[in-house]
C-alpha cells in the first residue's frame, strides 16, 4: 500500500494539518498517512488548538493525532516523506539511513516553505491550510499513480 509521512519541526501545527487535509482528500484510497516532527519537544501532545480551529472550520478532522518524533524506520517504512520547509528537509537528510527507500521531498511543489506559524498570529494558521490544500491534490495524484 502506498504511504506518506508529513514532517515539520514540532508535529503539532503544519504536519498534523497536512495529515488531516490529506486524510480527507485521500478518502476511499488505501494510502497510509502519518505525520511526525524532527524535534521531540511536543511528543505525545495533540495538535495545536490554533491548527485545529482553522482546520476543523474547513471540515478536516484531527482525531487520534498525537505528536511523535521521526524515527529511522520511517525512512524504509514510508514511500514518501514530505518536509514542510527547507530546514525540515535538511534535518531529515542528516538522519536518513543509507539504505533509505523513501522518496524525500519538500511538500510544496514550487520549492517554497510552508512557513512555521507557531510564534505568529491566526493568519499564519490560515496560510498553512491554504498552502496545504493547494499542494495536497498534487501529491494525491503522484502517490495514487504509484499504486
Ligand atoms: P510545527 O510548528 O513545526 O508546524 O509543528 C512548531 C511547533 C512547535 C515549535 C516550533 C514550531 N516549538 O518551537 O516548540
Amino acid at each position: 500500500m502506498p504511504s506518506v509521512l508529513f514532517v515539520c519541526l514540532g508535529n503539532i501545527c503544519r504536519s498534523p494539518t497536512a495529515e488531516a487535509v490529506f486524510r480527507t482528500k485521500a478518502a476511499g484510497t488505501d494510502i497510509i498517512i502519518d505525520s511526525a516532527g524532527t524535534g521531540a519537544w511536543h511528543a505525545g501532545e495533540g495538535p495545536d488548538p490554533r491548527s485545529r480551529t482553522e482546520g476543523e472550520s474547513r471540515g478536516y478532522s484531527f482525531a487520534g493525532q498525537a505528536a511523535r518524533k521521526v524515527r529511522r524506520s520511517d525512512f524504509t517504512e514510508f514511500d514518501y516523506i514530505l518536509a514542510m520547509d527547507a530546514a525540515n528537509l535538511r534535518d531529515l537528510a542528516e538522519i536518513a539511513p543509507q539504505h533509505m527507500t523513501a522518496k524525500l521531498s519538500l511538500f510544496l511543489p514550487d520549492g517554497q516553505d510552508v512557513p512555521d506559524p507557531y510564534y505568529g498570529g491566526p493568519e499564519g494558521f490560515r496560510d498553512v491550510v491554504d498552502l496545504i490544500e493547494g499542494a495536497a491534490d498534487h501529491w494525491l495524484s503522484i502517490i495514487s499513480a504509484d499504486s
